[in-house]
């Protein structure tokens, strides 16, 4: 049966897997209102603890890259005891879990810098608008919606400051618990804004040519690995989006210099989102994977609307090693035992992706047969 290749177990890097269903990271904004994480996110992880990997939520590396209300964080003492509730939870449950580090650069509103630009490789605002942090009348529920601002352009300190961030956050990641890191390279945060031509206008020695605007990823992955062995880092790109305003003028190119970059130091695996069965990307008609594949030997987790049939036939396929899943995972904390027995997929109510606490968050039952 073509559904088995998803039950295979695989080492990423030097992590046994005991299968090829990886929760994807999702923001769920249940940390308190200091960034630090709760036991609620310990129970929820651990309620999902039977995926070969959880890669947790985006994680803000320093208070300069978090513009999220209760997003966690991993910079204070504070935030480490935290995690190291919700790593232990996950243990107990039999699980693995991954830190994804981020850094939020030009996405960030001033309201969470008390007033302060953020900062991005070149002037340019990210197109749309995010969540700004609640005033003091706040009841709880959503929370009013503000447009991105243009950053202040980096200077050589801020980006040895932003480095320096990544090897701290991994460091702390090793003491709270997690079996390994995730670079979040993807998505429009800061790694990303580099990596995109349409978004690093710079003139120095990250921005123009590609190996300029690697740049700040190879300074992030070798102070990453200073603290984790390649073996245990994994990097998250998606070179093809264009959301939020990105865009690059030769996605392809890009992705195999990420690829060269990331087997240069022994990473364990890149986590790609390409819209593949989109719905969740633009470009589907654009993917880099194979390109990827060429230069990259490590293992490729491939992510993007996939379902368990087109899961299992692109792992068979050879086409991934292993899939990631997303919103299915927010409704279906047994998703594993729901692919691998054939059981519809719950829905999720998104009215509780960012918002609130048990509900929508711990409260998805497992499936209940008749
Ligand atoms: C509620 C929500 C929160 C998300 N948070 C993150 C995040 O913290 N880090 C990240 O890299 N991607 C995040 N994503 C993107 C998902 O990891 C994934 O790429 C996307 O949902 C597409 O996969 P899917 O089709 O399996 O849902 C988020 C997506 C959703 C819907």
């Amino acid at each position: 049966m073509p559904i088995d290749a998803l039950f295979n177990p695989i080492t990423i890097g030097t992590l046994d897997c005991p299968n090829r269903i990886v929760m994807a990271p999702l923001t769920r904004a249940r940390a308190d209102a200091h960034h630090v994480p709760t036991a609620l996110q310990g129970i929820y992880y651990a309620q999902r603890a039977d995926a070969g990997l959880i890669v947790s939520e985006a994680t803000a590396v320093d208070p300069l890259g978090m513009g999220w209300y209760r997003a966690p964080g991993i910079w204070t003492d504070a935030m480490v005891d935290g995690w190291r509730g919700v790593t232990d939870s996950v243990h107990a449950a039999g699980g693995r879990i991954y830190c994804q580090l981020w850094h939020m650069g030009r996405l960030v509103l001033p309201d969470y810098l008390g007033g302060d630009l953020p900062i991005g490789p070149s002037p340019i605002a990210g197109e749309g608008e995010t969540m700004a942090p609640p005033t003091e009348e706040y009841q709880g529920g959503f929370l009013p919606m503000k447009p991105y601002v243009v950053p202040r352009e980096m200077t050589q300190a801020d980006i040895d400051q932003v480095v320096a961030a990544y090897g701290r956050a991994a460091h702390n990641a090793v003491a709270a618990g997690f079996d390994g890191v995730e670079i979040h390279g993807a998505n429009g945060y800061i790694i990303d804004q580099f990596l995109q031509s349409k978004t690093n206008r710079r003139q120095d020695g990250y921005g123009g040519s590609v190996i300029n605007r690697i740049r700040l990823l190879k300074e992030i992955i070798a102070a990453v690995i200073a603290a984790v062995p390649p073996g245990r880092v994994g990097l998250r790109v998606s070179p093809t989006s264009e959301r939020k305003g990105m865009g690059d003028d030769n996605p392809g190119a890009l992705t195999e210099a990420i690829g060269a970059l990331a087997k240069d130091h022994g990473l364990a695996y890149i986590h790609l989102i390409e819209p593949i069965a989109s719905g969740f990307m633009e470009k589907p008609d654009y993917p880099v994977m194979d390109r990827l594949r060429a230069v990259f030997g490590g293992t490729i987790i491939q992510n993007g609307s996939f379902d368990a049939d087109s899961a299992a036939a692109y792992i068979a396929g050879g086409q991934a090693d292993a899939i990631s899943f997303g919103r299915p995972y927010i409704a279906n904390p047994d998703l594993v035992t729901r692919f691998r027995d054939g059981r519809p997929l719950a829905s999720a109510n998104f009215d509780y992706a960012y918002v609130g606490e048990e509900k929508g968050y711990t409260d998805y039952p497992v499936f209940q047969p008749g």
